[in-house]
């Protein structure tokens, strides 16, 4: 092998080892099963909505269920300065929400884990912005119930079954034209007669 052909293998080894870097300092992600619904990331301006209603301040903690490209959790660290968690299934988004906890130089105070949502201890989270499905928020409600009492939690599009809700606000996104509705609901849960 020529000498420029070895220079061009060596600098192209090189090349994928940096390239492989931010992936062998993560921890390593592995499907567990496959995600309870399909991502679909809630516009910014309904998020931002989401998080005024359940008023977040600095102390909250901030938990996203299935949190696809972590942006709940970024913007709520970048806006009030509070912690949050990201728990998420699917590697691929687990991956997107480190790189947007990363871009936006939030990693002290936002933490993406990846788990199943209904393994999830909930104690420790005061507000949780949801957008699940419907038959998904009703099996979070016994892991909603052990939540301190005045935590908040703003579900989007589907509301949170046979809970009375403390406010319900429908919003026209100016990213994408639709309506978007959303119930705030806070604990202990107001269950419906
Ligand atoms: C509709 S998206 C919402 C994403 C984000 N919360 C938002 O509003 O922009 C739902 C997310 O939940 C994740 N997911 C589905 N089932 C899950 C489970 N059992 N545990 C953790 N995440 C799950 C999906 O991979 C997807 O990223």
């Amino acid at each position: 092998m020529g000498i420029n052909k070895r220079i061009a293998v060596v600098s192209l080894l090189i090349l994928s080892f940096l390239v492989m870097l931010p992936g062998l300092a993560r921890e390593e992600t592995k499907w567990i099963r496959n995600p309870d619904v399909v991502y679909v990331g809630t516009p910014y301006d309904v998020v931002s909505k989401m998080l005024q209603m359940a008023d977040v301040k600095k102390k909250d903690v901030v938990y996203d269920l299935g949190c696809g490209d972590g942006r709940m959790v970024v913007l709520a660290a970048q806006k009030y300065g509070c912690r949050a968690v990201g728990y998420e299934i699917d590697p691929e988004r687990v991956g997107a929400s480190l790189d947007n906890v990363a871009r936006n130089g939030v990693e002290k105070l936002v933490k993406i884990i990846q788990a199943d949502i209904f393994t999830v201890d909930l104690r420790k989270a005061t507000v949780i912005p949801l957008y699940l499905l419907p038959e998904m928020n009703r099996k979070l409600i016994p892991q909603i119930d052990k939540m301190k009492p005045g935590s908040r939690i703003v579900c989007h599009n589907y509301d949170l079954d046979g809970i009375i809700p403390d406010e319900t606000v429908t919003i026209v996104s100016n990213e994408d034209n639709y309506s978007h509705t959303l119930w705030l609901y806070t604990t202990p849960l107001k269950r419906k007669q």
